[in-house]
């Protein structure tokens, strides 16, 4: 990601003081909180991808910075509430929200999280960008349940994984690159284009998410979470669909009555390994990848697409 940070290395200052500006609170408690929230800081991936779609379009402006930050905390807020649905305790390799203050408490934070991203928009009266993304919030929570729905029938096919994937996660990357190319455009088409583009990087982000899963890598919060909390991702979709009738029946009965079981779900990984479940997604994941890439190669050939397809192969080639 050198190059994408060298390239933004003045925008991600100002987008820092922006950002800490947005969370900021006059109640005590809920600083104190924010703080925590805001110190903690992830990869700052979307920031990086609202800043970049408006480099390609233009100038970074005033909005393209309350973009990033609406974004960010749309996001974090996501994250918060994702790990009370997960019961997840572990974020950005310290506790999650819901570990250190309980469900209670971690749904009033997401909330107030939505609400401050809300209330930059208004106050700057930036209603299209504002738009661009509820559009994005709405099918996050679509995708949430959709995925909750099908955890409970165990029954999915890769069709309805991709649409799980493109509205919980690829939403907000779209939306991201269009909101950033909206504060530096009028012009439809390119915001149409990056939209696209920023679609297919977060299918294959998500792709990414799920097979880190399925390893014991370090990457700030836990790994074989999905299986014990009945997701099917694609590894395994894969792996269901190209087993024997007895092996799938067996891995199904350790889904949905042993998911618990450590040993049973090693078995289960095991299977998704050898059956080349992982290999399959890894190149689903590619063909996604080389879809935005193609989409970019309509913007002209420059450091700024430079560090943008530099920061797409780090959403396939990452570590955490
Ligand atoms: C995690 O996103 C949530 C998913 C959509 C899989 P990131 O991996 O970008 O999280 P942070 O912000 O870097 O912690
Ligand atoms: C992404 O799904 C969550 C959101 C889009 C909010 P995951 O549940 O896989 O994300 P992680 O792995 O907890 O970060
Ligand atoms: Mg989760
Ligand atoms: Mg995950």
């Amino acid at each position: 990601m050198e190059k994408s940070k060298e390239v933004l290395s003045n925008e991600l200052k100002t987008f820092e003081i922006y950002f800490k500006e947005a969370v900021r609170s006059s109640s005590p408690l809920l600083d104190r909180i924010m703080q925590y929230i805001v110190k903690r800081k992830g990869k700052q991936l979307r920031p990086m991808f609202v800043l970049l779609s408006a480099r390609l379009c233009g100038e970074v402006t005033d909005a393209s910075y309350r973009a990033a930050s609406l974004v960010e905390i749309l996001h974090t807020a996501t994250l918060v509430h994702d790990d009370v649905v997960d019961d997840s305790f572990q974020r950005r390799g310290f506790f999650s929200a819901y570990a250190l203050w309980k469900a209670k408490a971690a749904v009033l934070i997401g909330d107030y999280l939505l609400a401050k991203g809300l209330l930059i928009s208004l106050q700057y009266k930036d209603y299209e960008i504002l738009h661009i993304l509820s559009e994005a919030v709405k099918k996050m929570s679509e995708g949430e349940l959709l995925q909750m729905e099908k955890s409970r029938s165990l029954n999915i096919s890769e069709n309805v994984y991709y649409e799980i994937i493109k509205n919980k996660t690829a939403s907000l990357l779209a939306s991201a690159c269009a909101a950033g190319a909206r504060s530096a455009t009028q012009n439809p088409e390119s915001v149409q284009i990056l939209k696209q583009f920023g679609e297919h990087a977060g299918l294959a982000f998500q792709i990414k998410d799920d097979l880190f899963d399925y390893t014991s890598q370090k990457i700030g919060k836990p790994t074989g979470n999905d299986i014990k909390e009945k997701k099917i991702t694609l590894p395994l979709i894969y792996t269901l669909q190209n087993v024997d009738y007895i092996t799938r029946r067996k891995m199904i009965y350790i889904l949905k009555n042993e998911n618990r079981n450590p040993e049973k779900v090693s078995w289960v990984i095991k299977k998704v390994k050898e059956k080349g479940g992982i290999t399959y997604a890894e190149n689903k994941m590619l063909e996604f990848k080389n879809k935005a890439l193609e989409l970019l190669s309509r913007f002209k050939n420059d450091k700024v697409r430079q560090a943008m397809e530099e920061l797409v192969s780090f959403v396939t080639d990452r570590e955490y």
